[in-house]
């Protein structure tokens, strides 16, 4: 495994591998693990845009309003298509593939792997997060239900791949995107 895991490496530099996925599907987590499985650092959108910015995600929304983040979730894509100089696990905020030129982007910038969760489990995981903004509202198990009805087609047509997430470990989770990353490499040499 290691062997195959390094050729990859070698053959596909500069190929990352990208999570997307609704809030809550895990992809800080899985992109953890991946992380220590190809030994590649770990990049979070939101963490840049909160680096840039000196602000949370909320205080962003707050002070600025979503159209703003979603620029800045543009120019931090564009800055990492850029300036990326190995292959890095790239873990996005959930609303980033909906702009058409961010989603252009992540195809080319890798293998994009959409995390799929059920809006029940997302419910369960965030029902007392207070740091996604757009789940700020009377109804957070509605909202989530309508968002991710309609976000779904965008990450299916966004996706490489998906991974189903529901009832699954996360040793599970990574070892079936692995296996599809090592699969693909030997699909395309
Ligand atoms: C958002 C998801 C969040 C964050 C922001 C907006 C969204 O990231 O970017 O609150 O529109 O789905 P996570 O998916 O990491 O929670």
């Amino acid at each position: 495994m290691t062997e195959s895991v390094n050729e990859l490496r070698e053959v596909r530099v500069m190929h990352h591998i990208i999570l997307i996925g609704f809030m809550g599907c895990g992809k800080t987590t899985i992109g953890k693990a991946l992380s220590a499985y190809y030994q590649w650092e770990i990049i979070d959108t939101d963490k840049l845009i909160e680096d840039m910015q000196k602000q949370s995600v909320s205080e962003i929304f707050a002070e600025h309003g979503e159209e703003f983040f979603r620029r800045l979730e543009t120019e931090v894509l564009e800055k990492l298509d850029k300036e990326l100089n190995k292959p890095c696990i790239i873990a996005t905020g959930g609303g980033l593939p909906l702009c058409e030129e961010n989603r252009r982007l992540l195809k080319k910038m890798g293998d994009v792997v959409y995390l799929n969760v059920d809006a029940g489990i997302v419910y369960q995981r965030l029902k007392n997060d207070t740091t996604r903004p757009l789940l700020a509202t009377s109804d957070p198990q509605l909202k989530i239900n309508e968002m991710l009805a309609k976000r779904m087609p965008v990450y299916e047509q966004t996706a490489s791949f998906i991974i189903d997430t529901n009832n699954k470990t996360i040793t599970e989770i990574n070892k079936e995107i692995s296996g599809k990353i090592n699969s693909i490499k030997f699909e395309t040499t």
